[in-house]
């Protein structure tokens, strides 16, 4: 990708996204020399800072979260050069003027074109406010290009985002708007594509007629840590489901893209989500399962947890059985699954194929195992192809291989983080691993009517001990009354 020189205005900047990730993520481009040949950042938030204390700031978040080593002073030196500070009040006006000030003095100090990259790491409810406050002060009146690189969550239904849609493409092109699910900027979900389509292997089986069904796990380990406020709105299924679950079964069902060029693998992506069979409000209860964790030694309870309704019927653990009702994959059941406070931190993708057709074979249980192909996001990074061979030793017994393959288990290889990926790619004006407004317009239909199915209770709220795998009865049901079971992951 080529970077043109470019201003990086980060809002948000002394927030937790900012710190953990965004920092971390612009020096590690930095070092690798993948910023733009020219380039600045300035930070904007409401803190009385100064430009010291706040590269002082970046710095303590570079140490705290990664990217800074001992041996780093002289590109950290280097860096704090591009670095600089806004205090803005975001919903005053007048302090976008001064913001504009500041932008356009630093781009005529360093030369800058006016290349404009908004980055909105800020509470969903100023986006509008602040897309219109930056037409307003004329920010985005450039000669250059400007983008928008916007965090989740997109609106809380269809219609809040279609809302929020409407009044940030007041201000913004859609091609000029970067929705993150940085899920799409992880290395092994870019990596389902390639594999698919670099190998002969798979894609002639990649269908219903050699696969079998498709497991789809993201657990967490933390419970909601101090997000409860948030979280009570969002629960697992507008926290995950709508966003990363769905993005993911994308990579897995979509047919191969045209080409590499813009837009070919988003059109193929929101294709599925066409296809992807939305349940009326009665038929939730019979393809979704919904838990919340209880106390368990020492963990909480959800219930206890800070912001937390005493009460709160909000889901910390969804469950679900997909159909993408089209011709590679007419019957073929997707489940996907994701909470907080289970056993393991783990994000992983299991495909598991069909038997063969007569089974000359046996194991020592009696039957043939199924091939499985594990696609390993997290925290290993690689995948993992379970195969059927003949036990040494024996005439007919069979046990099975693993053939794998890690990526990060030997050090040395050390993928980019999710958010060097994106904020690479942004810069570049590549937008093939963000979310554009049919997916998540399309997705938000599918979610829809099993929020109302959940807010009218019409599907029981199970409770699941903290560091277990969820709802074990119910969760076991969904898959068994297809003849499957969950294959452990991790
Ligand atoms: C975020 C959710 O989008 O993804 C969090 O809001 C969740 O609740 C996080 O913890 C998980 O991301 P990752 O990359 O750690 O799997």
């Amino acid at each position: 990708l080529k970077l043109d020189p470019a201003t990086i205005i980060l809002f948000g900047a002394t927030g937790d996204l900012s710190r953990r990730k965004l920092f971390p993520a612009l020096f590690n481009l930095f070092k690798r020399e993948m910023l733009p040949p020219s380039f600045a950042i300035i930070g904007v938030a409401r803190r009385d800072f100064s430009q010291e204390t706040f590269r002082e700031f970046v710095l303590q978040a570079l140490k705290e979260f990664g990217g800074y080593q001992a041996h780093d002073e002289q590109q950290w030196n280097s860096f704090c050069a591009h670095l600089n500070y806004a205090q803005v009040n975001l919903t005053e006006a007048e302090h976008y003027e001064k913001l504009r000030e500041v932008v356009e003095q630093r781009e005529s100090e360093k030369d800058i074109p006016q290349n404009r990259a908004f980055y909105l790491a800020i509470a969903p409810e100023l986006f509008s406010s602040v897309s219109a406050n930056l037409k307003n002060s004329r920010l985005v009146e450039t000669d250059g290009w400007k983008r928008l690189l916007i965090e989740k969550p997109f609106g809380h239904d269809r219609s809040s985002a279609e809302k929020l849609n409407r009044e940030i493409r007041a201000v913004f092109e859609e091609e000029e708007i970067y929705r993150i699910d940085h899920y799409l900027g992880k290395e092994m979900v870019q990596n389902i594509e390639v594999i698919r389509f670099a190998n002969s292997l798979f894609e002639p089986l990649w269908n219903n007629k050699y696969i079998a069904n498709v497991q789809i796990t993201s657990s967490e380990t933390v419970g909601v840590e101090d997000r409860g406020g948030y979280y009570e709105q969002a629960g697992a299924l507008r926290d995950m489901a709508q966003n990363h679950m769905l993005q993911m079964l994308m990579m897995i069902a979509m047919e191969p893209p045209s080409s590499l060029q813009k837009e070919a693998t988003r059109d193929e992506k929101v294709k599925v989500l066409r296809s992807l069979r939305t349940y009326s409000v009665d038929e939730v209860k019979d393809h979704i399962i919904r838990g919340q964790y209880t106390r368990f030694g020492e963990y909480k309870g959800y219930r206890e947890e800070e912001d937390v309704d005493p009460s709160s019927m909000t889901d910390t653990f969804v469950a679900a059985r997909l159909f993408v009702d089209n011709f590679r994959w007419a019957g073929v059941p997707f489940y996907i699954r994701t909470g907080k406070r289970m056993p393991l931190k783990s994000t992983e993708i299991v495909v598991e194929f069909k038997n063969v057709p007569e089974n000359l074979y046996f194991n020592q249980h009696g039957n043939l195992e199924p091939n499985l192909l594990s696609i390993r996001i997290f925290p290993y990074e690689g995948i993992y192809f379970k195969i059927n061979a003949k036990k040494p030793g024996t005439d007919g017994s069979v046990s099975p291989i693993a053939v794998d393959f890690c990526q990060n288990c030997e050090g040395g290889v050390n993928s980019p983080e999710a958010y060097e990926r994106l904020l690479h790619d942004c810069l570049g004006g590549d937008s093939t691993y963000f979310t554009r407004w049919d997916e998540v317009a399309l997705a938000w239909d599918f979610i829809d009517p099993i929020s109302t199915a959940f807010k009218e209770d019409k599907v029981e709220l199970v409770s699941y001990s903290a560091g277990s795998w969820g709802p074990p009865k119910e969760s076991h049901q969904l898959l068994e009354q297809n003849g499957f079971h969950w294959w452990p992951v991790g």
